[in-house]
């Protein structure tokens, strides 16, 4: 399986702070709203493909010995960030897929680059790999892959960092293609990196927020510029002049790493938000791959085609008793199944037996009239979370019997297809 998604994912940890989960300490009244909100949509974007493992390189986990990974089974314990522990005092609990941290880490020494498994059960992860981490998926129910940075760009030279990230990212991509796992690669970095020095009184206050200077913020808005036409390689040709020119902290090899692993995508990036955090520059970036099979998904927000497909139900091309049954909600427009005369006769179907997610749609006032058109989606194999991510996808106003009942077919039109 090829890598599902890349991901610019910056890690302030400002935007954890402002989200205010459970897991950290310090409590905000808001801010950085369009960095958290792009976010929230690179996040369904991303999780809507279901992916294995998240494999995410920060420049906050410092080697300088060759690049280390992640191989304890389980890690928990509690980060603070040494610039903000205002901001950041986080208890995170995660899984590590250390199969694939054996696989990435040996195919990376057979290339020639030095590295090593981080075994230690008491090692402490960084703050980068966390805020990443919980932004993309704060149930961090998918495992992950730390890998650290070699600093190759303090030691040697940013075009020796170069050199090594592009290595690194061809030893992944062979790991990967070979895999059946579907990957998710994640950049954790800031684009320009030069910040303030002193903090606001109240950190999240917005009115002090700004880039740090208007030259670097150029320099953000041509590598933007590039990642929207789908020009991987000169990004990644111009990353030593962008590196020092912008003070930015793509110099750890996060980015390079993860454009080469994804063999340099010619696909327009999908960019999702660019701001400031205490002056740096920060973009939330996907490069989601055509074989990710994401347009089955993708079709229920921009398309809904509700009109094509009632015609299709009318003609009656599709048969079987799922579609019969649709075909009836259709027709009447979802209302004659709400009606008493019809329902009177019938038991209300159980819900108690659905997946919990789906159950408390139910729960909510969803028609229990859909019961029967969920339970034959699920036994057609749809995964709850696809069925789940597509009926969440329509509108509240849209929100009837008779919508619900065709994005459930369409799903599983989606489903089949994507078997297939
Ligand atoms: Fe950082």
């Amino acid at each position: 399986m090829p890598i599902i998604a890349g991901a610019l994912a910056p890690h302030p940890p400002h935007l954890v702070y402002a989200e205010n989960p459970p897991q950290n300490e310090p409590k905000a009244e808001c801010g950085w709203e369009t960095l958290r909100w792009g976010y929230e949509r690179m996040r369904k974007d991303i999780l809507a493909l279901e992916p294995d493992a998240i494999v995410v390189l920060s420049p906050h986990w410092q080697t300088y010995i060759g690049t280390h990974f992640l191989a304890v089974p389980q890690l928990k314990s509690r980060s603070v960030d040494p610039v903000f522990p205002n901001l950041f005092r986080y208890n995170y609990e995660m899984q590590v897929d250390v199969d694939l941290a054996r696989e990435l880490e040996s195919a990376a020494k057979d290339a020639g680059l030095v590295t090593a498994l981080m075994e230690n059960p008491d090692f402490r992860v960084d703050y980068g790999t966390i805020v990443s981490c919980h932004l993309l998926n704060p149930a961090w129910d998918i495992p992950i892959v730390g890998m650290s940075s070699c600093r190759n760009s303090a030691f040697y030279s940013i075009e020796v960092m170069q050199e090594q990230a592009l290595a690194l990212g061809k030893a992944t991509r062979e790991v990967l293609q070979a895999s059946k796992k579907r990957v998710v690669l994640v950049s954790s970095n800031s684009l320009s990196h030069r910040h303030f020095v002193r903090e606001s009184d109240i950190p999240e206050d917005m009115s002090k927020e700004h880039i740090m200077h208007h030259g670097q913020y150029l320099w953000d808005m041509r590598m933007i510029e590039l990642m929207k036409q789908g020009k991987s390689r000169e990004i990644v040709d111009m990353m030593p002049e962008f590196t020092t020119q912008a003070i930015s902290e793509t110099d750890a090899g996060a980015m390079t790493w993860m454009l080469s692993a994804m063999d340099f995508p010619t696909q327009p990036a999908e960019v999702y938000a660019y701001g400031s955090v205490i002056g740096t520059g920060n973009a939330v970036v996907s490069w989601l791959e055509p074989e990710s099979k994401r347009k089955p998904l993708k079709e229920f927000a921009d398309s809904l085609q509700w009109e094509q497909l009632g015609q299709k139900i009318k003609e009656g091309t599709q048969g079987g008793k799922f579609l019969e049954g649709l075909r009836n909600l259709v027709d009447s427009g979802g209302e004659s199944t709400r009606s008493e005369s019809r329902t009177e006769s019938k038991k209300t179907p159980r819900t108690d037996n659905l997946p919990e997610g789906i159950k408390e749609l139910f729960d909510k006032g969803l028609d229990k009239s859909l019961v029967k058109p969920v339970k034959a989606a699920l036994r057609a194999g749809v995964p709850e979370k696809m069925l789940l991510a597509a009926i969440k996808r329509i509108p509240e106003r849209d929100h009837s019997t008779a919508r619900v009942a065709e994005v459930i077919e369409l799903t599983v039109e989606a489903w089949q297809e994507y078997k297939a």
